[in-house]
């Protein structure tokens, strides 16, 4: 087979962008991921502190014969002793069973928070309503088609969002953010300092510190997964813990997969006056000229390598910018060149419904904003692609 073509520069596409400066997988490790990681801590999501001690585990319920007797179900309250007054949050394990009706060695793991409780993924009655969801038993299942995964034979963790952070400006006081602030539900946050994507991020490395000792899962193979704002979540959590050695962003747009420096769609302008509590607020200060800023999303995806991400994009889904989405993609392709890998491995915007990429995936689905069973039949392909090369290395 011909090897794919380097990936292009930014200037092909009439982009001004900072500077990767991946010379070598030494320097980038050693040097340049740190400096970019910090770069995006100060501009972009804050800086997820320290302090926070070891999370504890709860199995509140274990059951061997969900999903019909293919999959053994947990559900796990992971508290943090250090942060008494933050009441955790519910991670929604399904695991498929092997031929004798258990979970049979260890399997891979796709970990993801969901929008509206984990009663909101399953149409299964045993698990509990979220009292402060609005959304009924059920009503977001598509987006978690468990038996397709499973039947790959993947794991699947989810939690809710709003365990971690209720999504409002001013969700933090009923969330991990106000329980572990210096001056508590007074904290003044500063520049730099976190915002609730960085603490749904935090959430998701919580939940990987869970099925890291969860006797079902392969630590190995945990891949994170998100859509929408929690695909810029996912972006970001992959970017701080090589755990997840596999990222994958559906429909991430602004703040997420959708390079900041392409006035298409959400701008930086639009993102932080909607949702100014998602960002530290330095990024606030870019809406009006987002060339001040040091960093670009091509960076973040960068952040992850060598481990494999996957952008998923919807051709409808114009609010995100698909084509920034795959640029981001794509222009992150020179880290993945350091390492002697290969990023997206094309030279333009693919047709809809072709997938394409090597080390960094990319497919445009037809269709609009949402995770559908199209986007995760190419996510488990892709993930099982990896966990096998890196198997077989
Ligand atoms: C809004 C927001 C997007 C976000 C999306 C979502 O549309 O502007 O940035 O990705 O909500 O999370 O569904």
């Amino acid at each position: 087979m011909p090897s794919p073509p380097p990936a292009p520069s930014p200037a092909a596409f009439g982009l001004d962008l900072p500077a990767l400066d991946a010379r070598s997988a030494e320097h980038w490790q050693r040097v340049r991921r740190p400096e970019v990681l910090a770069l995006f801590e100060q501009h972009v999501y804050g800086r997820t502190p320290g302090g926070f001690g070891q999370p504890a585990f709860d199995v509140l319920a274990t059951r061997s014969d969900a999903l019909g007797g293919r999959a053994t179900r947990r559900l796990v309250r992971v508290t943090l002793p250090r942060v008494p007054d933050w009441p955790g949050l519910v991670l929604m394990l399904h695991v498929p069973n092997g031929p004798g009706g258990q979970p049979a060695g260890r399997v891979p793991c796709f970990v993801g928070l969901n929008f509206a409780g984990n009663h909101s993924a399953t149409n299964a009655a045993d698990v509990p309503i979220v009292a402060d969801s609005e959304v009924a038993r059920g009503a977001k299942a598509s987006r978690w088609p468990f038996d397709q995964i499973l039947g790959r034979g993947v794991a699947v963790a989810t939690a809710w969002y709003g365990d971690i952070e209720p999504d409002s400006p001013n969700g933090w006081r009923r969330g991990l953010r106000g329980a572990a602030a210096p001056q508590r539900h007074e904290h003044d946050w500063q520049p730099g300092e976190w915002g609730a994507i960085g603490a749904w991020a935090f959430g998701l490395r919580l939940m990987a510190d869970y099925l890291e000792q969860d006797p079902a899962i392969d630590p190995r193979r945990l891949a994170v997964i998100g859509h929408s704002r929690l695909g810029k979540t996912a972006l970001w959590a992959g970017a701080q813990d090589s755990r997840f050695t596999v990222v994958v962003s559906n429909d991430s747009g602004e703040g997420g997969a959708a390079l900041m420096r392409r006035p298409v769609g959400e701008t930086t302008a639009k993102i932080t006056s909607t949702f100014p509590h998602w960002f530290t607020s330095t990024y606030a200060t870019y809406g009006d000229d987002p060339s001040r800023c040091p960093v670009d999303q091509h960076m973040l995806v960068g952040l992850a390598a060598p481990r494999a991400v996957y952008i998923g994009s919807a051709i409808e889904d114009s609010w995100a910018d698909p084509e920034g989405e795959f640029l981001a993609g794509l222009l992150a392709g020179p880290v993945y060149e350091a390492f002697g890998l290969h990023g997206v491995g094309v030279e333009r915007w693919p047709a809809v419904d072709v997938p394409v990429g090597h080390h960094v995936g990319y497919h445009v689905r037809r269709g609009g904003h949402d995770l559908t069973a199209y986007d995760w039949q190419r996510y488990v392909d892709f993930a099982w692609r990896h966990w096998r090369d890196a198997a077989a290395d």
